[in-house]
């Protein structure tokens, strides 16, 4: 994490533009804090990945929002993009007009994102072999490389890394609903549902007509917690006794998420993760005065202690 972060903050010195390759169905959440600190003189191309799985309305919707932050650009793509060398050399040319014509001007880009994202499939595309290698594993991607993607189009790939503190509640889940954090690191059902309570609140035709519920009725009448036990009744996940395995079903329901079988859906609006954004940098301001004042009194305490002895 370090280490990445020394070799970002090195790396960004000598590039024209910073693409952040986010994912499109959960760009806030998806986008790495660290990276805004790293960045901020340089012109950004915020590239949305995975669109093919993500609502093109609020696709179109994040699109504009990011257009109209300060020099910076906004494409959406995935991996069956026909033509992405030229596309993203294109939009990297309307942030830095003078650079990628000539050899001696060639285009220089830094590509970050977290891990999951869909970076190595994307550069795999580009540079027409197994160079960055995919795998359904996050974080496969560990030290920078450099392709040449013309002979004046230069990439740098760096590792794809979380940061330690998640400070928005749902960035944790829609992460962990996206596949970006590792099995370990959360509670599938916990994750699912969560996941569940916004699809029935955004998408609810799409879980009625998955889940094999008669009326949309039927689906607003069922709690998050009924509903996952619906999903596993379905799914045939039953334990000893008849009862159902929540755990089958929670893993059934980020399936049929990630796999794009539920439709194309998005986790988040620009505005919602504002409003979520605020909520916990405020939570965090509060833990953070909670922290010094328990480090003072504990220093207080200590020394009023040594002065007894004394
Ligand atoms: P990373 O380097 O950013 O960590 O991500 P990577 O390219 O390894 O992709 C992670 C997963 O996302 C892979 O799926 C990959 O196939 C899938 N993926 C990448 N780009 C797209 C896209 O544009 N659309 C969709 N729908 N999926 C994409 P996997 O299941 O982990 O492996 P596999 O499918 O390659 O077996």
């Amino acid at each position: 994490m370090h280490l990445t972060r020394q070799a970002i903050a090195e790396r960004v010195k000598a590039v024209d533009v910073v693409i952040e390759m986010l994912d499109a169905r959960l760009p806030g959440s998806s986008a790495n804090p660290m990276l805004a600190d790293l960045t901020q003189a340089k012109p950004k191309l915020k590239l949305l990945g995975k669109q093919d799985l993500a609502d093109p309305l609020q696709t179109e919707a994040w699109l504009a929002h990011y257009q109209a932050q300060d020099q910076t650009h906004a494409i959406a793509l995935d991996a069956k993009h026909q033509a992405p060398v030229k596309t993203l050399l294109d939009a990297c040319r309307r942030l830095a007009p003078t650079r990628g014509e000539s050899l001696t001007k060639p285009m220089r880009v830094l590509i970050c994102g977290i891990p999951n994202v869909g970076k190595s499939t994307l550069i795999n595309r580009m540079v027409g072999k197994t160079a960055a290698k995919a795998a359904d594993e996050a974080g496969v991607t560990k030290q920078e490389m450099r392709y040449a993607l013309t002979d004046a189009f230069y990439l740098y790939d760096t590792p794809g890394v979380l940061w330690p503190r998640i400070i928005v509640a749902q960035t944790g889940f829609n992460l962990a609903a996206s596949g970006a954090i590792g099995r370990n690191a959360f509670d599938d059902i916990e994750v699912a549902l969560v996941l569940l309570d916004y699809l029935k609140t955004h998408y609810p035709q799409a879980l009625q007509a998955r889940y094999k519920l008669d009326h949309l009725e039927a689906l607003m009448a069922l709690e998050d917690e009924a509903l996952l036990t619906h999903i596993g009744k379905g799914r045939g996940g039953l334990l000893s006794g008849g009862r159902v395995d929540m755990q089958k079903a929670a893993e059934a329901a980020i399936h049929d998420f990630r796999s794009g079988t539920l439709g194309r859906i998005s986790l988040e609006t620009p505005a919602e993760f504002a409003q979520w954004l605020a909520v916990g940098e405020e939570l965090d301001a509060e833990r953070t005065v909670r922290k010094e004042a328990f480090a003072q009194a504990k220093a207080e305490q200590k020394k009023s202690g040594q002065k007894k002895r004394w």
